[in-house]
Order: C-alpha cells, then structure tokens, then sequence
C-alpha cells in the first residue's frame, strides 16, 4: 500500500493560502486545466489527490460538462472539497486511495496535481502511476503538476522561487520551507519520471509547463 501524506486541521485550513503563496502561477495552471483537457471523447474525470477541490472547482466552472471523480486519502482535505462543492450533481468525493477504487470503472482523463512528491521512489510513486494508468481508458489523457528536475536544477530553481515569493513572508518560514522541500520532499529528475510513466503503461510524457521547481506534464494512457 502507498504511503499517505495526510493534511489535517491546520494544515488542510491553511492550505490555499499555502499553494498561493509557493507555487507560482497555480492559478493559471488551475484555470486553464479545463481548456488543456477538453478534446477528451466522454468528459469523465478522476482528480486523483484532489485536496480541497481546485481542480474540481474549475472543471465545474468551465462550459463544457464534466463528470468528475475526486479522490484523496485525508478527510480533512475531504471535508473542504465536500463543503466547497456542496454536493453538485456531477461531482464524486472519495476518501480513500486510487488502489481502492473499482478497476472495472475506466476514465477518459485523469490528474494528478502537487501528489507525487510525497511518495518515494521506492516503489511508492511507481505504484501510484500504475493504479491511476489501471484506472484508465487506452488513449486517455492524463496530466500531472509536480517539483521536477535533478539536484542542481532544483537547488537552482530554489532561489528562482524565493525571488518570486510574495514580500513580507518570514524569513525563517521561507529558509524552513526551501529546505524541506530540498532535502525532505521526493522530487524526481525529469528522465526518471519519464521513465516512471512509461513504467506505469503511459506513453512517453511531454513537459508543457514551468513555473520554478513546478514542472506541469502531459501524457496518454497506452
Ligand atoms: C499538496 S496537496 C494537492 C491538492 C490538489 N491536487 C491541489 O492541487 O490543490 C496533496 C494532496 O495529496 C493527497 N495525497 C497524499 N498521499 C496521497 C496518495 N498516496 N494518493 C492520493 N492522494 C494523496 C493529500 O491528502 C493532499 O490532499
């Protein structure tokens, strides 16, 4: 079983302001994920991870209709999501992980958004990739957003992101925050989640997105 990252209390509240503030241009990439997605044949989402319904969000705002699936192992993320969306008709909210979801259900589209950086690559993210690629139509699209790069591109990409936080922020906080994310945080370089996704039954995936350490990437179920 994968290991879980469970945001609670605190942390889930905190959560929105958190990703504003760290990850440069989140919004945009959130606002047009609709847009990216939207040659999709059946429109039947699963937002794997879905937090406190971001991605959900957009997806019911945009024209077009989508049925959509949000799964995420932390009821507190849940229970955001739940009282964001307040119960709209086309949406699913499941506590849980992707491994316990129906594999005779298959989707059209899937993302993963801000996830696989909390799971090492010991198997873990592998895992994960796989359960979402067994969860998949052939062809479906399926788009990620996580801290890509190998060691220096990180460390470099590091002090891009902390001229490009807000003014203001404590500097403990920023030294505290840089560090986790160097040293506790379990990104991967750009060939090795290739490498994962062809693994897991995906096509070989295309980086159509950057913003600092945050690395926005596209593929197709095989
Ligand atoms: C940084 S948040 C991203 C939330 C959302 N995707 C967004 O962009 O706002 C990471 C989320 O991944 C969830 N998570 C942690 N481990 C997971 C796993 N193994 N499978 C699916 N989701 C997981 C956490 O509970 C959390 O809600």
């Amino acid at each position: 079983m994968n290991k879980v990252e469970i945001f609670e209390n605190e942390r889930a509240a905190g959560y929105n302001q958190f990703v504003e503030t760290w990850i440069p241009n989140y919004n945009y990439f959130l606002d047009r994920l609709p847009k990216l997605l939207s040659g999709a044949n059946h429109k039947n989402v699963l937002v794997v991870g879905c937090g406190t319904g971001n991605e959900i969000e957009r997806f019911i705002q945009s024209p077009e209709t989508w049925t959509i699936t949000g799964i995420d192992p932390s009821p507190e993320m849940i229970k955001q999501a739940s009282d964001k969306l307040q119960n709209n008709k086309n949406v699913t909210l499941i506590e849980g992980l992707v491994s316990d979801l129906n594999i005779e259900k298959k989707y059209d589209v899937a993302t993963l958004l801000l996830v696989l950086h909390f799971l090492d690559d010991n198997g873990q993210k592998l895992n994960l990739l796989k359960d979402i690629a067994n969860r998949l139509m052939s062809g479906a699209t399926f788009v990620m957003l996580d801290i890509t790069g190998n060691k220096e591109q990180i460390k470099q990409n590091l002090n891009v992101l902390k001229l490009l936080l807000p003014d203001g922020l404590d500097e403990t906080e920023i030294s505290n925050r840089l560090n986790r994310i160097e040293n506790e945080l379990f990104s991967v370089s750009e060939e090795r989640l290739s490498a994962l996704c062809i693994e897991a039954g995906f096509e070989q995936p295309l980086r159509f997105f950057q913003s600092s350490i945050y690395q926005g990437w596209l593929t197709t179920k095989k």
